[in-house]
């Protein structure tokens, strides 16, 4: 396959490391980084040009394809300048922080037939891509109940994006469970209740870090959540604890672990480890289904019903009641 001119754009906390994965994967090529910051450009190491100026990148480098990584409230204004210059585009989570500007982006992608793929990279871990085949083969029957709960200790990011968010614990980090969810159930959303909580003392201030949610979904499966980033100490890792609740047995994914439980008492346990860093697979993905011109596992508009979802459930949580989807 012919490898993808591509460049990675913020070198933040988490940017950094896409360069690195871009560096080394055989599906790309990468030929630029670009942060406004000199410092996060000289703190990567890789024989790639380095620019502060996105225009200047695009001029040299011709990339095919940008890897965004930059913070949420700038994801649209430079996926929107790089589309219409007919330059795919593979966009950090969440896709912004407005409903509204997410589907007008859509929109433009669709009118123009431009790529655009949004990087939720949970779904792709080894453990969750077992679950969800098990579920398809029968497992644990016709699925009911799906919980999630995630109890984390999520201290200070310094100059981190995170400081001006509003909802900054389902914009940040439950939009991956909520995207997990409808990956494994293939179910979606029907309507969504949230209550979220503030705790002085963790890096959100006044902020909620904390949010119960409860949703029906399509298929008769009934979804609640419970997260907190508020705990002194994680107790689930970042990707959550999860209960699946069938007809005729029960499944529980923790870490790398997937144990059913069989009404018949009977209790098996398969491991499914982390296999290098998930970005490696969504970018194959992507850059697969842009070279073939086809809708890719994380094409915006299947992200977007995650996005959605989280978008609602804020809603839910300011008006105080069930909202619609
Ligand atoms: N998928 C995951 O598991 C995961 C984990 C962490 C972060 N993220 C996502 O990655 C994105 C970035 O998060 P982060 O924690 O790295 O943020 P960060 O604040 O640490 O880094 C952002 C970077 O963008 C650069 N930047 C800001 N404005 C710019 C501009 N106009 N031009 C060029 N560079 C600019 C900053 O200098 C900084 O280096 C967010 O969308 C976040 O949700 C995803």
């Amino acid at each position: 396959m012919k490898k993808m001119r591509i460049a990675v754009m913020g070198l933040g906390a988490y940017g950094r490391g896409w360069a690195y994965v871009a560096a080394k994967s055989p599906d790309a090529e990468l030929t630029a980084v670009i942060d406004r910051s000199e410092d996060a450009l000289n703190a990567v190491d890789l024989p790639v040009g380095k620019y502060t100026d996105l225009d200047a990148a695009i001029e040299n480098e011709k990339p095919e394809a940008v890897v965004l990584v930059v913070p949420p409230r700038l994801h649209i204004p430079i996926a929107e300048k790089l589309v219409k210059m007919g330059i795919a585009v593979l966009c950090e989570k969440p896709i912004c922080e407005e409903l509204s500007e997410a589907e007008d982006f859509i929109a433009l992608c669709e009118k123009d037939d431009r790529v655009c793929s949004i990087a939720e990279n949970f779904r792709y871990r080894p453990v969750f891509r077992a679950a969800k085949q098990m579920l398809l083969d029968g497992a644990v029957g016709k699925l009911l109940r799906v919980n999630c709960r995630y109890v984390s200790y999520h201290p200070d990011a310094s100059n981190a994006y995170h400081g001006a968010l509003k909802h900054p614990l389902l914009c940040d980090v439950t939009v991956h469970h909520l995207d997990v969810a409808r990956y494994l159930t293939g179910a979606e959303p029907k309507d969504v209740f949230c209550t979220e909580h503030s705790a002085s003392h963790t890096w959100y201030g006044e902020r909620p870090a904390s949010a119960e949610i409860a949703s029906e979904m399509t298929n008769g499966i009934y979804f609640t959540y419970s997260g907190t980033t508020a705990s002194p100490v994680s107790v689930t890792d970042g990707f959550g604890e999860w209960e699946i609740i069938g007809e005729k047995a029960v499944m529980r994914i923790c870490g790398p672990e997937i144990t059913l439980y069989t009404a018949q008492n009977e209790k098996t346990v398969r491991l499914f480890p982390d296999r290098g860093d998930t970005r490696e697979p969504l970018l194959e993905g992507f850059v697969r289904a842009a070279l073939n011109n086809t809708v890719g596992e994380s094409d915006i508009r299947d992200n977007f019903k995650s996005f959605r979802w989280t978008q609602k459930a804020m809603e839910s949580s300011e008006k105080k009641k069930i909202i619609e989807l």
